[in-house]
């Protein structure tokens, strides 16, 4: 059977899809004042990730797929081909959430993957090439900085073993977290990390929540994803001295917190654009001893810098450790780089083939940029890539009334379920 007939007989289950999706969000749950506000914490290699592995891992073996994870505790559902020598299609995304995040970040991509599978062998349908789900391993960054280790590492851009000693905020290792969670799961088949002999992809298409306005703003369907800017993170520390609040005349201190103040506002200037392009957070800020009636010894605080374009974003990143150092009064500092990933675009055929399959099912969409980044942005260096955004209501993601409707991820899935069976066709 050839495109675009076949596409016309897979039919994703709606109703199936948002029960698995609200099944998931039970796990890490956040109360909400409303339905549409129930956020979730599932930090990533924790119990609760497991139990959201597990629960993934049961569907997919009712369907008839096989699991296997690698030693970065990646995770892959397999949908065998008629060929089964034939490079795989991989679809996928992650299942870990923010500390306050929503339902539908990372894990509509995971189980969009799995319904668009499911719906394709319901349409009695055998693709020459199998088509492979992956969930990546700590794509948010949120207990262990950075995110997306998990793809970094699988795509070659980072050695596995680059995070071994990144403590979370109980002082447990990365490494250590990684070693218990594969234990736990030592029941899995294991496969080797990477894109190695069978296992590298013909392509890989994420689907993800837009995490922005546009097209909910424009009543739009599908965003087909252009490409992702790039991010740096970097970690400041500055170093004082602790002395009484009472007694110690502000001439004679080395206030931690002082001068990080200093250094915040000089990178407020080097960053400041006025066609705000250029985007510059600091999201984290840890003051210690942490006493109101100390002066600080120590002051850290995290940087979270993107822009489309890698020259910029380069002479940017790169100015920040001097502007930091200048800004400083009466203390010194350290700065260190925890994440580079260069600006992305993606390419034409695989684009092409979403707006096909968008065509297809009559889904209104248009291109975009991605302002955040993702596994996808690993994958490109791989292998083909694309994106598929559903829209956000009101743009708001990393927050528990993070949504979007059943309909919205259906067409989403739906889309990604016509874009699969089309490139697993070829
Ligand atoms: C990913 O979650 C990002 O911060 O863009
Ligand atoms: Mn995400
Ligand atoms: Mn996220
Ligand atoms: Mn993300």
């Amino acid at each position: 059977m050839t495109e675009p007939f076949a596409s016309r007989m897979i039919k994703v289950n709606q109703a199936r899809h948002w029960a698995r999706l609200m099944e998931m969000a039970e796990i890490g749950a956040i109360p909400g004042p409303t339905d549409a506000d129930r956020g979730v914490n599932r930090a990533c290699l924790t119990r609760l990730d497991r139990e959201a592995r597990r629960l993934l891992i049961g569907w997919a073996r009712d369907i008839g797929l096989s699991v296997s994870v690698d030693s970065m505790a990646n995770l892959f559902l397999r949908l065998e081909g008629q060929d089964t020598e034939a490079e795989p299609v991989l679809t996928g995304s992650h299942m870990d959430t923010q500390p306050r995040g929503g339902r539908f970040d990372g894990i509509w991509g995971v189980l969009a993957g799995l319904e668009a599978v499911q719906a394709i062998r319901e349409g009695s349908i055998w693709p020459r090439r199998p088509i492979e789900i992956v969930a990546w391993t700590n794509e948010e960054g949120g207990r262990f900085a950075p995110g997306c280790m998990g793809s970094m590492a699988w795509s070659g851009s980072e050695p596995a073993n680059r995070w071994d000693a990144v403590i979370d905020s109980d002082g447990v290792s990365f490494r250590a977290a990684l070693e218990q969670h594969l234990a736990e799961e030592a029941d899995l088949p294991r496969r080797p990390l990477g894109p190695v002999g069978k296992a590298k992809p013909v392509a890989y298409i994420e689907a993800h929540i837009e995490q922005g306005p546009i097209l909910e703003a424009e009543q739009l369907d599908i965003g087909i994803v252009t490409g992702i800017q790039g991010s740096r993170w970097f970690n400041v520390e500055i170093r004082g001295k602790t002395d009484h609040a009472g007694t110690t005349p502000l001439g004679l201190r080395h206030d931690a917190v002082q001068d990080m103040i200093r250094a915040i506002n000089a990178l407020n200037t080097l960053t400041h654009d006025p066609e705000d392009i250029l985007r510059f957070t600091v999201g984290r800020i840890e003051v210690l001893p942490g006493s109101s009636n100390t002066v600080a010894d120590t002051a850290r605080f995290t940087i979270d810098l993107r822009h489309p374009d890698a020259a910029i974003l380069l002479s940017k990143g790169d100015a920040i450790p001097q502007t930091v150092e200048a800004a400083l009064q009466d203390c010194s500092a350290s700065v260190s780089e925890t994440f580079n990933a260069a600006p992305r675009q993606f390419q034409h055929d695989v684009l092409d083939a979403i707006a096909r399959a968008a065509q297809l099912n009559e889904a209104r969409y248009r291109h975009l940029m991605s302002g955040a980044f993702h596994d996808a942005q690993f994958l490109a260096s791989v292998c083909p890539t694309g994106m598929i955004f559903a829209p956000s209501r009101a743009g708001i993601s990393h927050h528990p009334a993070e949504y979007s409707s059943p309909e919205q991820l259906a067409r989403g899935t739906q889309v990604l379920a016509s874009t699969l069976l089309d490139l697993a066709s070829r």
